[in-house]
C-alpha cells in the first residue's frame, strides 16, 4: 500500500502553488464557488451590521428603573457584533472579494430585521428573534461550506458559538425582568 495515498504528491503541490499566484490565499485545490461564498458571508456581513445598528439603538434608548444592566448588555452585544462583521469583511477580501457596506439594500441582505421596540422588553425580545434568526442561517452557511472551505466554516462556526451565548443571555435578561 502506497504512503498517504490520498493526500496530493508534493512536486504537484509544489507546482500548482506557483501558478496563479496572484490569488493569494485561494489556491487551486479552494473546492467552494468563490462568488457563491462571498455573496453569502456578504448576507452574513449585512446581517451583523443590522445587528450593531439595532442593539446600539436598543443601548441609547434603554430607558427605566432596570434598564443599566440591560443597556451594559446591549453595548455589548453591539461591540462583538461589530467584531463578527469586520471579521466577515477580511475573511471576504482574503477570498479575493469586496466587502459590501453599500447602506442601500443593507436591510434586504440582512437575514435579521431592525426593529426598534418600544420598550426594555420588546427590545430584548427583538433582539433575541435576531439572534435566532442568524443562528438558523448561520448554522446553513456552516453546512454549505462544510469541507469546501473550512476557513469559512469555522469563522461562522465561532461566530454560531457567540450567537447563541447572546440568545442566551437575552433570555436570561427576560427570566430577570419577570417575563
Ligand atoms: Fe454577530
Ligand atoms: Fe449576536
Amino acid at each position: 500500500m502506497a504512503d498517504k495515498p490520498f493526500l496530493t504528491d508534493i512536486k504537484t503541490l509544489r507546482e500548482r502553488a506557483r501558478k496563479h499566484i496572484e490569488n493569494g490565499a485561494v489556491t487551486e485545490g479552494y473546492k467552494a464557488d468563490r462568488d457563491t461564498v462571498v455573496k453569502l458571508l456578504n448576507e452574513a456581513l449585512a446581517t451583523e451590521i443590522v445587528c450593531v445598528l439595532r442593539y446600539k439603538r436598543h443601548y441609547f434608548m434603554a430607558t427605566g428603573i432596570q434598564a443599566e444592566s440591560v443597556a451594559a448588555e446591549f453595548l455589548q452585544h453591539a461591540n462583538e457584533e461589530q467584531t463578527h462583521a469586520d471579521q466577515i469583511a477580511a475573511r471576504i477580501v482574503q477570498l479575493g472579494g469586496a466587502p459590501n457596506l453599500n447602506p442601500e439594500g443593507l436591510l434586504t441582505r440582512s437575514h435579521a430585521e431592525y426593529v426598534e421596540g418600544d420598550s426594555l422588553i420588546d427590545m430584548i425580545k427583538e433582539d433575541l428573534v435576531a439572534e435566532r434568526i442568524a443562528i438558523d442561517s448561520y448554522r446553513e452557511l456552516i453546512n454549505y461550506f462544510g469541507n469546501d472551505d473550512p476557513t469559512s466554516r469555522r469563522l461562522m462556526e465561532s461566530i454560531l458559538a457567540m450567537e447563541e451565548e447572546h440568545a442566551d443571555d437575552l433570555v436570561s435578561l427576560l427570566g430577570e425582568l419577570g417575563q
